[in-house]
């Protein structure tokens, strides 16, 4: 069966193609394995979608190339997006740090893209086995039924974090079948395991504490909430330093991100010297967290019976806490995965390959992966609609 335009993944980025394609007039065909499109849409942001951010700045982006993301996020923006929902009468609250959330849920994000695809008369095909693909004049995509033939294939297949969900490394291999590098995939976005050592350390009984920090690895820092679990750190903090960590890195903690501790402590000393250390911390962090560090690395006495000495080498602790995790919780919880298809063998303009005319890859498939907070979807709209403008 004949089509302008094949694109394998009815995802965020595959769906913004199509359109954007089928406006252009092409005959468009989507397939995808799932039983339905944009899952990962309807699942994100705790089910209203936090579809983009205000602060959308190539430098949230993490690739081998850092400038390869900067034309198609200038071309196709935030605000573009925003006037995509506002046309179809949707609106959104701004939740923290310019993550922006759909007020109507992410249903009804999807459903905007459903709607101009269907307008634009593209065929969407789910529950399709893709067997092979040939490129001869034009390629074409075996499947579990039928083959189909295009002028132009789009791999918009998304990267393999969460498996259960059906992801999978799809765009590498195709991009291999081709000749084509790959940055191997990686998680991103994901939470911390640590040692049991560790677990049955310091860390033990912190579960479910929360506090506001300053972390920091490979010359990259984050100002948001740590959340301890069962299992190690998590929290935005952690996830948005996790796509920096390499195994093997210690990562610096800032427990009192706007305050001097080492000052503070000897302030404390000198105004209420009877208190007891583990009280003084908790006036600024969580009870727990305050007795952990009081009683298990500084042996809680009153203020007034530490050296002052001491109480600046707690205060360094403090603004410093180092820590090595284990490893993280690994594609089964990423929210992401950084690598993909090397950006050299791509157009930023087009996301054509360089190599092999008439093949796109979009999305999550490309070595480019953003921070939390939208920057991803983000970049899944505006891989798509240049890619979209050209197929
Ligand atoms: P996406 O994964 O959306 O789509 C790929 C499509 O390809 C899927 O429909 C899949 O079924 C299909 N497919 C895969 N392999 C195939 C094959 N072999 N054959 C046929 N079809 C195949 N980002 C953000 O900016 N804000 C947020 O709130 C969230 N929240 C969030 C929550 C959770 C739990 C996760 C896992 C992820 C997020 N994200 C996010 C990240 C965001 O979901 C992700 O970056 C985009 O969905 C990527 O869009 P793509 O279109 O590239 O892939």
């Amino acid at each position: 069966m004949n089509h302008d335009v094949i694109i394998i993944g009815a995802g965020a980025a595959g769906l913004m193609c199509a359109m954007e394609a089928g406006k252009r007039g092409r005959r468009v065909l989507v397939l995808d394995k799932a039983k339905k499109p944009g899952r990962k849409i309807l699942i994100s942001g705790g089910g209203r979608c936090n579809f983009t951010n205000l602060h959308i700045e190539p430098t949230a982006y993490i690739s081998e190339n850092p400038h390869f993301c900067k034309s198609a996020l200038a071309r196709y923006t935030q605000w573009d997006f925003m006037d995509l929902l506002a046309a179809h009468g949707l609106s959104w609250t701004e939740k923290t740090l310019g993550q922006l959330f759909c007020d109507q849920k992410a249903g009804a994000v999807l459903n905007v893209l459903l709607d101009q695809c269907t307008q634009a008369g593209v065929e969407i095909k789910t529950q399709t086995d893709i067997r092979r693909i040939n490129k001869s004049e034009k390629f074409t995509v075996a499947t579990d039924a039928l083959d189909y033939t295009a002028e132009s294939l789009v791999i918009a297949s998304g990267g393999p974090s969460i498996p259960r969900m059906g992801s999978s490394d799809f765009g590498a291999q195709v991009a291999r079948q081709f000749g084509l590098k790959n940055i191997p995939f990686r998680p991103g976005l994901v939470p911390f395991v640590l040692s049991e050592k560790d677990m049955q350390g310091f860390y033990a009984d912190l579960a479910g504490c929360a506090t506001e920090v300053v972390v920091s690895c490979n010359n990259q820092s984050f100002r948001e909430n740590l959340l301890f679990t069962h299992r190690g750190l998590s929290g935005p903090a952690m996830l948005q330093i996790s796509s920096y960590w390499r195994k093997g890195d210690a990562i610096s903690i800032d427990f009192f991100p706007d305050t001097n501790a080492s000052e503070w402590l000897l302030l404390q000393k000198k105004t209420s010297p009877n208190k007891q250390l583990k009280t003084t911390l908790a006036t600024i962090l969580p009870k727990r967290l305050a007795s952990a560090f009081a009683e298990r690395a500084w042996q809680n006495q009153p203020l007034g019976q530490y050296a002052d000495k001491q109480l600046r080498h707690m205060g360094e602790q403090l603004k410093h806490w180092q820590v090595t995790p284990a490893g993280t919780e690994g594609l089964r919880t990423a929210e992401v995965c950084l690598g993909g298809v090397s950006t050299d063998e791509l157009s930023s303009r087009t996301f054509e390959a360089k190599k092999i005319p008439g093949l796109y890859f979009i999305g999550e498939t490309v070595d480019v992966t953003g921070w939390l907070g939208g920057y991803n979807f983000q970049w899944a709209w505006s891989s798509g609609w240049c890619a979209g403008q050209v197929v």
